[in-house]
């Protein structure tokens, strides 16, 4: 049986001079329009099959899920700085199993809704810090700065809340429970962690990764620099994983119960072993390292992409302004009530998918699809950035459209909205099969907080970029990261309050 076609590649090597070093989901794209949905390329030995439609997707990591789970090992990221010990890289098997029924029974979409109020609270304190910064520029009707760094800290404190408690302990609280500045830390210590993650797990990003007994060599032998590399990452990591959740297990030890991730795994738990509290504590790491940077990445792609379509803007505005009103904030029980803007959400999601190629999925045993042999230990990539760009379920998937969610009817605050009927994303952003997110329903709620509440109170304008058409040019033209993850590079904006300082103060405060 053939496998499936692709890039011709040279002997033995195979396509590694191909291999695109970065924004690999434009490649996978253009490689799908030559060689067709479902591809192959090799490096070395290693198929690495891209699965460019949703069908093909669904067939191998959806229906044939059970034999399409494993993770690719990756020896210096997976075995040697540990991260095998987290989710994401976790093999298929009883510890994986065991993993996923933890964090499943707390983020589930109906567990997730217990932590509905904690994300409505850190969207409201994001609205207020936003308005405070607006007013400390002099003329806060034109305030330009850049929000970024704002954002990071109010999301980094936002899941880090969900995971290990949102009401902070006093600096002298002895180690009683997570204080301001231990999350402060904490934030940067896993944005270390975890961009040397996204560095070492790109395929054969280490020597040892192509000669795996490389792993063996001692550390003091001249070239093994990256054993050195690999055992400060390690402790780091463990670091990472074990600090917070001592403090926090610290904390309930003493009687002092919140709502979040590791108090809630504690409940389901009551009596647990040294094994289950290793387990929450390398889940809890997981789910923050797994959910802050990519709900950065998508409410930065949410500010940009508002910026430069003020028409769209304009319309999510009109709804906000109908059906909440300047009297109160919107909150997530609103979101029925506001099509408009959960279409302005998805359209940031389809454009900017925060992981563009997922993670890699590993076929367990041979696989046939389409007509093609997928062998036993081929790696499964799909290019979630492309099936979220493919013309033959989204038109001009390039543009910025938010309406192309809604009927063709219009919406029932206004039957104006020329809607076009498309597919809904669903939830191709988060993967695939036993591998799915299990973040993504506490992702989707928080991402769609942030922005209805953002939309509610400011207006959002590009800087220096004043015609219809240099905004579409700024649009085709916005430069994006080119690791793992996906988000825009800085870019600049103005963000003016629609309402007065009374308004925001007070709706922040309730
Ligand atoms: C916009 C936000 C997010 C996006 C786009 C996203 C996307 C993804 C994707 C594509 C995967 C790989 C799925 C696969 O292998 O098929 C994944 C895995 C994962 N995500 Fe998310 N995620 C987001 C937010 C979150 C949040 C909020 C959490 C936790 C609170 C989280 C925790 C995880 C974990 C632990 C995994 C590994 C799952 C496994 O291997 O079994 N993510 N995510």
């Amino acid at each position: 049986m053939p496998k499936p076609p692709g890039p011709p590649g040279w002997p033995i090597i195979g396509n590694v001079f191909d291999n695109p070093p970065s924004q690999k989901h434009k490649t996978f794209r253009e490689w799908g329009m030559q060689y067709g949905p479902v591809l192959r390329y090799r490096l070395l030995t290693e198929d690495i099959i891209v699965l460019n439609n949703r069908e093909a997707a669904y067939e191998l990591l959806e229906k044939r899920s059970l034999t399409t789970q494993d993770r690719p090992s990756q020896v210096m990221c997976g075995e040697l700085m540990s991260w095998n010990h987290g989710i994401a890289l976790s093999p298929a098997g009883h510890r994986h199993r065991t993993y996923r029924k933890l964090v499943n029974s707390v983020l589930s979409a109906n567990a997730t809704k217990s932590l509905w109020p904690v994300q409505e609270r850190a969207a409201r304190m994001f609205v207020q810090e936003l308005f405070n910064k607006c007013s400390t520029i002099s003329n806060k009707n034109m305030a330009e700065y850049e929000f970024l760094e704002l954002l990071r800290r109010s999301v980094g404190m936002n899941v880090a809340g969900i995971i290990f408690g949102s009401e902070l302990a006093p600096e002298d609280s002895d180690g009683h429970g997570m204080t301001e500045k231990d999350v402060d830390e904490y934030i940067h210590a896993a944005d270390v962690a975890h961009s040397l993650f996204g560095k070492a797990l790109a395929p054969f990003a280490y020597m040892v990764d192509w000669l795996p007994w490389l792993k063996y060599v001692p550390e003091s032998f001249p070239f093994a620099g990256f054993k050195r590399e690999a055992r400060h990452a390690r402790e780091d990591l463990i670091k990472l994983t074990m600090d917070p959740f001592n403090k926090t297990l610290q904390r309930i030890t003493s009687g002092s119960s919140q709502n979040c991730y590791v108090d809630l795994c504690l409940l389901d738990n009551p009596n647990p072993t040294p094994e289950v509290l290793n387990n929450i504590a390398w889940t809890a790491m997981s789910a923050y390292t797994g959910g802050s940077d990519t709900t950065i990445g998508v409410v930065t792609s949410f500010f940009l992409a508002a910026s430069l379509h003020p028409e769209a803007q304009k319309l999510a505005h009109l709804e906000l302004d109908q059906v909440i009103g300047a009297g109160r904030m919107p909150l997530l029980s609103d979101r029925a009530q506001l099509p408009y803007v959960s279409a302005f959400v998805q359209e940031c999601l389809r454009t900017c998918p925060a992981v563009p190629v997922g993670v890699a999925h590993r076929a367990m045993k041979d696989e046939v699809i389409n007509g093609y042999l997928v062998s036993k230990g081929s790696t499964i990539i799909a290019n979630i950035w492309g099936i979220l760009h493919d013309s033959s379920i989204y038109s001009a998937p390039f543009t910025f459209n938010p309406s192309r969610f809604l009927p063709s009817i219009g919406t029932p605050t206004n039957s104006n909205v020329c809607g076009l009927s498309e597919p809904s994303i669903g939830n191709i952003p988060f993967g695939f099969g036993r591998r799915i997110c299990p973040g993504m329903h506490l992702a989707d709620s928080g991402i769609w907080i942030y922005v209805a509440c953002v939309l509610w109170a400011f207006e959002i304008r590009p800087k220096d970029i004043a015609s219809n058409d240099d905004m579409r040019r700024a649009w085709d033209d916005a430069k994006f990261s080119e690791g793992a993850l996906l988000h825009p590079l800085p870019f600049k904006v103005q963000i003016i309050p629609r309402l007065n300082a009374a308004d925001i103060q007070v709706q922040s405060n309730k």
